[in-house]
């Protein structure tokens, strides 16, 4: 079967959900927050994935909890019925996770957005997982703190669904990803069982004591549980920050610098990547910002104290002097602002390198050892070529997370074939280089096929933890883990 008719197949395990489900649903979220008309059901039927364009995997049912205590109770009624649960909140994922492709219960978070309590004595918050994370931020920055992981989609994502997927962004080549701020979870479990992760009682920043079970539930996608509440670390916002630019003629050059950077002493607070193509690309989505045309562009970012960051800065400028075709440096917070909003808006723009096409999320995510970043961006260049195929490469080259934005026209089939065959070769080169299949997206329905071969043994174990957690196999099933004995496909 072609890949793209794969992509296409209804899931074989899809059952219809009892109407005695929906009936007692109803009662429990009453007829406003049961959505069961098919025109409601097909917005929670796509995110931002490919995947979900050629396979939209429509609910039987949408709930919108308010409460933990619905969350439990929505639980437990699909544990009864042995219904899929699949919890949604701002679907700005790439990867499908949070589309029902075997139908079902999908748990609408977005109501469950307050923030519960600000502790700024001790660096930490308690929220609810609906929360954006732009919005989070607007509540912190005031006091002088944030919530240092940075999602390029701040205005869409959710905080519950960066912990789903353990999401990074620009700034985690310094602050690290999601999970390094999650200090504990409240978790509605497959039984309807409510738990507390990291020591219930706690509101200490460190812990030895027991099993990680914050760090299992980080970047779990929904299938081992619900999280209801989060207790986040938080920190405080540096003072100043500047920007280097860096130009250079040859695409490996950047990634070279990458690594000088890193040579030099400095930990940057991110060290972003834009090639030839999505410095077009920014140009004609933002006219008037006028990027310089270069074969790659390094944005990097320093943090800290205004007289340690222009000396981070000029560190950086006399490292990249002899690789790069220009240096340039800015703290005025207005062009540093206009820089990160070029790079921010690149996902979106990335597909105006080619007109009357579409920008498609797949393959779009892997991340290699740095050391081998500059052969890794020749590598995805040449894929592309070969399967004749425009693509941008930009990313979080700091943390060797680098994003392919294949576009396509998605009315022809020939090129969605090409664009399905050029990512798999993709994720294979990401683990032919030592790397992983997904840096920050995560694995959703679109990469459970590469789990076996990146994990080896270890993915028993993983299968394990599942069955044990979620023996009915109803959490957001089909996503993240092939299933046992299955390969995935
Ligand atoms: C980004 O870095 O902009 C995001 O991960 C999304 C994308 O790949 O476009
Ligand atoms: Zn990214």
């Amino acid at each position: 079967m072609a890949r793209a008719e794969q992509q296409r197949t209804t899931d074989a395990a899809r059952r219809p959900l009892d109407p005695a489900a929906i009936a007692e649903l109803r009662a429990i979220f009453g007829p406003e927050r049961t959505l069961t008309e098919e025109w409601d059901r097909a917005v929670y039927s796509y995110d931002a994935s490919f995947k979900s364009v050629l396979q939209p995997g429509l609910p039987d049912v949408v709930v919108q909890p308010a409460s933990t205590a619905e969350v439990a109770a929505a639980v437990r009624v699909a544990a009864k019925y042995r219904a899929p649960v699949v919890p949604r909140a701002g679907a700005s994922a790439m990867t499908g996770g949070s589309v029902p492709h075997r139908g079902g219960i999908t748990l609408d978070l977005r109501r469950m957005n307050r923030v519960l309590e600000v502790d700024l004595d001790n660096l930490q918050v308690l929220c609810e997982p609906g929360i954006i994370h732009k919005d989070l931020n607007e509540r912190l920055l005031p006091h002088g703190f944030s919530f240092p992981v940075d999602p390029g989609s701040t205005g869409m994502a959710t905080v519950g669904g960066m912990v789903a997927n353990n999401a990074c962004g620009m700034r985690a080549v310094r602050y690290g990803s999601t999970a390094h701020y999650v200090l504990g979870l409240e978790v509605v479990l497959a039984s309807g069982e409510v738990i507390w992760t990291g020591s219930p009682g706690s509101r200490a920043l460190q812990s030895a004591s027991g099993l990680n079970l914050t760090g299992l539930f980080c970047g779990s996608e929904g299938t081992l549980g619900v999280i209801t509440t989060l207790r986040l670390k938080i920190l405080p916002k540096s003072p100043a920050r500047g920007v280097v630019t860096a130009l250079f003629d040859r695409l490996e050059d950047a990634g070279e610098g990458t690594r000088l950077v890193f040579r030099g002493g400095i930990v940057p607070s991110a060290l972003e990547l834009m090639d030839r193509a999505a410095i077009r690309a920014v140009n004609a989505y933002k006219a008037g910002l006028d990027l310089p045309d270069a074969e790659a562009l390094l944005l990097i970012e320093i943090e800290g104290q205004p007289a340690g960051v222009r000396e981070a800065a000029q560190t950086v400028a006399q490292t990249l002097g002899a690789l790069s075709t220009r240096v340039q440096w800015a703290d005025d917070p207005a062009e540093v602002a206009a820089l990160w909003g070029a790079r921010s808006v690149l996902g979106a723009a990335a597909g105006l390198i080619r007109p009357h096409s579409t920008r498609v999320a797949t393959g779009e995510d892997i991340a290699v050892p740095i050391a081998r970043m500059p052969e890794t961006l020749r590598a995805i260049h040449a894929i592309a070529e070969r399967w004749a195929i425009p693509c941008t490469t930009y990313g979080h080259i700091g943390s060797g997370n680098v994003h392919s934005a294949f576009v396509i026209d998605p009315r022809d089939q020939d090129e969605v074939e090409r664009v399905l065959r050029a990512s798999d070769e993709i994720h294979e080169l990401a683990l032919a280089m030592g790397g992983t299949v997904t840096g920050e997206h995560g694995v959703g329905s679109v990469r459970p096929q590469f789990m076996a071969r990146e994990h080896g043994p270890a993915l028993a174990a993983m299968q394990a933890v599942k069955a044990a957690l979620d023996p009915l196999g109803i959490m957001n099933p089909g996503k993240l883990l092939p299933a046992e004995g299955s390969d995935g496909v």
